[in-house]
């Protein structure tokens, strides 16, 4: 195989990471909540029931910023069921994952969790079934000091501090037939603008990101943004991307250059947004928020397990097991958002526990890493700092990914996917270049000969490597560490060149250390 020749610039960036592109998402949905994070009486819970075993995996993922409630659950969720007295809190029906929710954890618990793992906060306010009226007594609710009745309410619940929530979403996928009270661009603009306004009256230190398109394949993808944005322009610092990778085809090629179309989508979403600023002659840019990402396909229709009959309590739904070849596409996707680093400002991997999560639990039972949990560390540990531009010469293969769009398949022919895909960050405060590597050939080894100008003599700090021969090989209760990463022999940096040779189908993470 032809060595991949890749050329890197100390001076050439990309942009620097914000802190929030390494968020996770919180949903009331399947045992995320219950029997996830929270689970009183669990061996390893504290006085408020959290877990201490999943705090102890959250750490070690280090997430960055959470998202919550939802999700499809926030468009019917009334924020004021989840506060107060635990024992007078309602029970309801969530029309979104068809279960019964206990409202027994809700916003000031999910904040104190939040402080407890050292993650900030996100909220979403529903402009399903509710309004601007309901969001903007929300932000009093949480970051009004106090002397009005809802900043003191929240003083006699137990939260005498303001919770000083900064980044807010107004609402959650409203393109969607699948939500509760969809709306088309016009009334969601309409709607948002107006919930913005208010908000920003109660607290105007916080920031707000408007729905775009709950995805690349929606029919309306391109003109929402645009409508959507020609309404809540001046008002909101964000816009929304969600995008779930999947293999329904069983073709592990497709599916592995499937990350690509993220690089697109974050390249048209940004294109429509400054579209908008330019009609403006408005020097304003919208960053992106790429509040929903991650692999999802064994268990996202309802024929695979997506709701359980009878109107359950956190019933075991989405609850995906990730094998190796997940992993692979997964890592491809961390890539493609450090890429985009100047606009993706902020990211949200759907999700943390349980459901469509890197992190698994047993109700009572112990807590374990699933395969994405692997490239995700690494992402937020080693993704930090300033991006750099890298030209990657590797030779390219063909395929057709597919994608549904509800009944329909949608087929996008990628003709040309590299077989190695790579992001390179510097963080000059921690003297190290790190390199993400995925090597996407499944059978061919692939030596790499790395250019590294501007930064003198490079030494290799650590090199890991995920790989497993077995692409469909996952970890499990009784096997938690099948899958896990490993060192990766034989790197050599010479100056500022790096040789590696990557083993096929693997991800992998080279660390150097830069000259004083
Ligand atoms: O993350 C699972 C669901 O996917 C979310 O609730 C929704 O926003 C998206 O469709």
């Amino acid at each position: 195989m032809q060595t991949v020749k890749v050329s890197i610039d100390r001076t050439f960036a990309i942009g620097e990471t914000d802190p929030r592109l390494f968020g996770a998402f919180v949903e009331h949905l399947g045992r995320c909540v219950y029997g996830g994070l929270y689970e009183p009486g669990h061996p390893t819970a504290d006085a408020q029931g959290f877990r201490g075993d999943v705090l102890e995996l959250v750490r070690e993922l280090a997430p960055t910023i959470m998202r919550y409630p939802g999700g499809n659950f926030v468009s019917g969720y009334d924020w004021e069921d989840g506060v107060g007295p635990v024992d007078q809190r309602p029970r309801r029906l969530d029309l979104a994952w068809m279960s019964k929710e206990t409202n027994a954890f809700g916003t000031n618990e999910f904040i104190d969790w939040c402080r407890a793992a050292g993650i900030e906060p996100m909220l979403a306010v529903n402009l399903g079934t509710r309004d601007g009226d309901a969001a903007r007594r929300l932000v009093e609710y949480c970051n009004f000091p106090g002397d009005t009745e809802l900043s003191d309410l929240r003083r006699a619940h137990g939260w005498p501090e303001p919770h000083g929530v900064k980044f807010w979403c107004l609402g959650n996928e409203m393109d969607g037939p699948w939500q509760m009270e969809t709306k088309t661009a016009e009334e969601y603009g309409r709607k948002a603008t107006e919930a913005a306004k208010m908000m920003k009256w109660v607290d105007p230190s916080i920031e707000l990101a408007a729905c775009g398109s709950s995805g690349r394949t929606m029919p309306t993808f391109g003109t929402w943004e645009d409508t959507v944005l020609e309404h809540t322009f001046d008002h909101v610092e964000f816009i929304s991307l969600h995008t779930y990778l999947n293999d329904y085809a069983g073709d592990t090629e497709a599916f592995l250059a499937s990350p690509d179309l993220m690089d697109s989508f974050i390249d048209e979403v940004v294109a429509l947004v400054d579209a908008v600023a330019a009609r403006r002659r408005s020097a304003k840019r919208i960053m992106l928020s790429f509040d929903e990402w991650n692999v999802w396909y064994r268990t996202r229709r309802r024929s695979e397990g997506r709701t359980k009959l009878g109107w359950p309590v956190a019933p075991e739904i989405l609850e995906e097991i990730y094998n190796m070849k997940d992993a692979l596409a997964f890592g491809g996707a961390c890539i493609s958002l450090l890429n985009h680093a100047d606009r993706v400002r902020c990211a949200c991997l759907a999700q943390l526990v349980n459901a469509i999560a890197p992190i698994m639990t047993e109700t009572g039972g112990p807590a374990w890493r699933q395969t994405i949990f692997h490239p995700f560390a690494h992402f937020s540990k080693f993704g930090r700092g300033r991006v750099l531009r890298a030209e990657v010469a590797s030779p390219t293969y063909s395929a057709t990914y597919h994608d549904p769009r509800g009944t329909a398949d949608l087929a996008f022919p990628l003709p040309e996917v590299p077989y190695v895909k790579l992001a390179a960050v510097h963080d000059d405060a921690g003297r190290t270049v790190t390199l993400f590597v995925l090597n996407r050939h499944l059978d061919q080894p692939m030596p790499i000969d790395i250019d590294i100008r501007g930064f003198g003599n490079l030494e290799l700090k650590e090199a890991l490597e995920l790989r497993d021969d077995d692409l469909s090989a996952i970890n499990t209760k009784e096997a938690p560490d099948r899958v896990r990463p490993g060192a990766l022999a034989g790197v050599r940096a010479e100056g500022g060149r790096v040789l590696a040779t990557l083993a096929p189908a693997s991800w992998n993470v080279i660390r150097l250390a830069t000259a004083g």
